[in-house]
């Protein structure tokens, strides 16, 4: 039987990067000693009253169809926050939701982009991206963000990247793996760079919240018109299992998404959708809470694998993650994340899976239990040491 092109599009190393976390998971599960870090999933649980408001919906009867766009009330909770968080100001018709920022990315790929075109983004990226980009047709080009310069991105390299073919520019800022915050200098240059050949500019902000402040410099009130931002629970409210996401730009792309999201999901449930708003109606707090947790817990990793032999730690300015060079240890990313599972049980991500720039880089997750993180880190540094005692021989 034959399948259709998309079915390779979505095929692409993305899938491999999960390899050792999955592995982690079914050694886990049949009750074996692995300590998980490579994920951004923290313990954290949902907020107490939001569990409480869906639960009252789900028995309220709150178990029918929804419009799809999302329900009003909700979409004006996230055009206050996206006012609070960009300054640009926007009505509920340029906010839609979807699920998960993971939907809402592939929804601004397939109604931005097609068969022809060319979609930029920087590398290191975040996994998902070159499937989710290239589900359209269009081909993916990664602008290099080089380690040599920490990870923040080079205008000039990104103006070479432009062709007559490009359309979108994608990326995350906080960055993931990076962990990197464009500056509001390096978002103009981009926003000015885009207005001059006409592309989008869609903007993951999932990891917004965790930035100081609960917010990093935005491109949507200078560009409104080209500027698409994209935002979730996930992260800020510890609720990536709600799989509440969305976009928020121009009406008529909204409108445009609309339809494609009728074919795609139909509608987020009710209930979700009222959890939510009450999830909105406690951001600082929430964002505080998930803030702080990452925030003691990337000064404990730091304190724990600093001074470790043949490994460099680079400190993220946001985020849920810590990238490690480990080029000093003689090993490869690929060879020291599979070594480092097999004889320590401890799972990481090869920086293989983010891009070219971060081959030679691990990254660990530090949103995770204290006791976890302290026991991750021994044995990453006992691993190291005994990898630069062969070395010294
Ligand atoms: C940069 C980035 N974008 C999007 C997502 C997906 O987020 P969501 O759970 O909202 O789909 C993640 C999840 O880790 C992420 O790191």
């Amino acid at each position: 039987m034959k399948f259709s092109e998309l079915v390779t599009r979505v095929a692409g190393d993305g899938a491999d990067a999960w390899r050792t976390h999955y592995a982690a998971q079914a050694a886990q599960e049949r009750g074996e000693d692995v300590i998980i870090l490579s994920i951004g999933d923290p313990p954290l649980s949902t907020p107490q009253p939001v569990v409480e408001r869906a639960v009252e919906a789900l028995r309220a009867g709150d178990t029918h169809y929804t419009e799809a766009r999302g329900r009003v009330a909700l979409r004006q909770a996230i055009a206050t926050l996206h006012e609070h968080r960009s300054g640009q100001r926007v009505t509920p018709d340029e906010v839609i939701l979807a699920c998960g920022a993971q939907n809402a990315l592939l929804v601004a790929a397939l109604c931005l982009s097609g068969d022809g075109d060319e979609v930029l983004t920087f590398d290191p990226l975040y996994p998902t991206y070159p499937a989710t980009l290239e589900a359209s047709g269009a081909r993916l080009v990664r602008v290099p963000l080089r380690s040599a310069n920490r990870f923040r991105p080079d205008i000039a390299d990104l103006e070479s990247a432009i062709s007559p073919r490009s359309r979108a520019l994608f990326f995350a800022t906080p960055g993931n793996p990076s962990g990197i915050i464009f500056t509001a200098d390096e978002l103009a240059r981009i926003g000015e760079l885009a207005r001059r050949h006409d592309l989008w500019v869609v903007v993951d902000e999932v990891y917004a919240g965790l930035a100081p402040e609960g917010r990093v410099p935005s491109l949507a009130e200078a560009f409104p018109e080209r500027v698409v931002t994209i935002g979730s629970l996930s992260k800020t409210h510890a609720m990536c299992g709600w799989r509440v996401g969305w976009m928020i730009g121009p009406k008529i792309l909204m409108d445009h998404a609309e339809n494609l999201l009728i074919c795609m999901l139909y509608g987020l449930p009710g209930f979700v959708q009222e959890a939510a708003l009450t999830a909105l109606q406690d951001t600082v707090e929430a964002e505080r809470r998930v803030r702080e947790y990452c925030g003691d817990r990337v000064r404990l990793m730091h304190t724990l694998l600093q001074g470790t032999p043949g490994i460099d730690l680079l400190v993220p300015e946001a985020g849920m993650f810590m990238l490690v060079d480990v080029r000093g240890t003689g090993l490869g990313s690929d060879g020291f994340t599979e070594q480092l599972f097999r004889e320590q049980g401890v799972a990481v991500m090869d920086g293989g899976a983010f891009g070219e720039e971060t081959r030679g880089f691990v990254r660990i997750s530090f949103a995770n239990d204290e006791a976890l993180i302290t026991e991750g880190c021994r044995r990453i540094r006992q691993f190291c040491e005994g990898l630069a005692a062969v070395r010294s021989r």
